[in-house]
């Protein structure tokens, strides 16, 4: 059986070491140790913090040994010299000195091992494995850089996708209203003129044909409102008064409007977020929430805009939010983001309560206006 010292490491490439270390002759012991031990190495000797940076920011390294006190230099102050460095790197301690608090602390900070100058049999076998967790550990930060950039791509393509089918629905309405709502136009002109100047047969056929069409042209403008909501229009302010006042006459439930101004400053996509969080807030309470009463407050303040939309309904239950099917609140909290802003979604002991909160350009101040239920 092979006692430690005798292990053999059938390593091909040559492992470079970073060894601080204020004695030449303790230099030269390491590196002789680690050679007879096995280990393909070549090492370089610093014994300061400035020498350590410039060889870590200059140089590839594999790992770092490091002595624990010297005149200059310290293995703490070693180790935050790599750790500054951005280098994911093993470090081991080896001291003639340290004591077993002192080596548990270095430990605690980061250090992979240490060992004791006089007893370095370990030394390869701390080595390989200090140098297999540090490869794990940088494996571990790849993956999460990825993922990192991963939901930064789809954060990107979540708020790309938003813009696109705004863009799509504002073509939509604009259809809409130039070749459907024109020739409903015109038609009613045919009609009336028809009534008018019809006998008698055709004058009631016309004026049933008025009404239908009196529908069809309520029902498009109602499809254009809902495709190119008013609020790029009208402001802000009007466009969620409207959509509150549709709220109250669709489900009968009582809902207050409070604001503390009436113009704002918002640009196109931050005014879409907050008029389509009101509106699928509204869109989930009438489905979801058997609320008796809605308040919403819009107060501007401080270069923000918040947007709080209270009920006093059962609540979200946890777990609601990560329902798989569910994209309603999760797409609100993608524009919000998108927009510099962010979405809080509580769960009250009376209700839902729901925070958007986004910058703004503002125009402050104000008396607060109300338009209760
Ligand atoms: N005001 C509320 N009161 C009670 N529960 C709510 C309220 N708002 C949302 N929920 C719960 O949170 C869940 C997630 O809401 P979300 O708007 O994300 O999805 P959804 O309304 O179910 O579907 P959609 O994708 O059509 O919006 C809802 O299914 C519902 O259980
Ligand atoms: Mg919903």
């Amino acid at each position: 059986m092979n006692t430690p010292s005798e292990v053999r490491y059938p390593l091909q490439s040559r492992i470079r070491i970073l060894v601080v270390e204020d004695s030449e002759a303790d230099y030269e012991l390491l590196v002789a140790t680690l050679g007879r031990q096995g280990l393909n190495v070549e090492c370089r000797r610093v014994e300061e913090a400035d020498t350590m940076a410039a060889a870590l920011r200059d140089e590839r390294w594999d790992a770092v040994i490091s002595d624990h006190q010297m005149p200059r230099f310290s293995s703490g102050e070693a180790l935050q010299t790599l750790r500054r460095s951005g280098k994911e790197l093993p470090f081991l301690i080896v001291s003639g000195t340290i004591g077993e608090e002192v080596a548990v602390e270095a430990m605690r900070n980061g250090a992979d091992d240490f060992l004791i100058k006089g007893r370095l049999a370990r030394l390869g076998p701390a080595l390989t494995n200090a140098m297999r967790a540090a490869e794990s550990r940088r494996d571990r930060l790849d993956a999460e850089t990825a993922l990192r950039a991963s939901e930064q791509r789809l954060q990107n393509l979540s708020a790309h996708l938003q813009t696109v089918v705004e863009k799509e629905r504002r073509a939509i309405a604009r259809e809409l209203h130039d070749e459907v709502g024109g020739a409903l136009t015109a038609l009613r002109f045919d009609l009336q003129w028809i009534a008018r100047n019809g006998d008698a047969p055709a004058v009631r056929r016309a004026q049933q044909a008025l009404e239908t069409l009196a529908q069809a042209q309520e029902a498009s403008q109602q499809l254009m409102r809902n495709l190119r909501p008013p609020v790029l229009d009208a402001g802000i302010v009007p466009a969620l008064d409207w959509l509150l006042l549709q709220f109250r006459r669709r489900t009968g439930c009582a809902a207050s409007f409070r604001t503390n101004t009436d113009q704002i400053e918002l640009d196109d996509a931050a005014a879409m977020t907050v008029y389509r969080t009101l509106q699928e807030a509204l869109t989930n309470i009438s489905k979801h929430a058997q609320a008796g009463r809605v308040d919403v407050d819009l107060v501007v303040r401080d270069g923000q805009l918040s947007l709080e939309i209270l009920d006093d309904g059962r609540g979200i239950a946890p777990g609601d939010l990560d329902k798989p099917t569910s994209y309603g609140l999760r797409g609100l909290s993608e524009r919000a983001r998108a927009v510099g802003g962010w979405l809080e979604v509580s769960p009250g002991r009376n209700g839902t309560a729901m925070l958007l909160t986004v910058p703004v350009r503002a125009t402050e101040g104000g008396t607060p206006q109300g338009a209760a239920a």
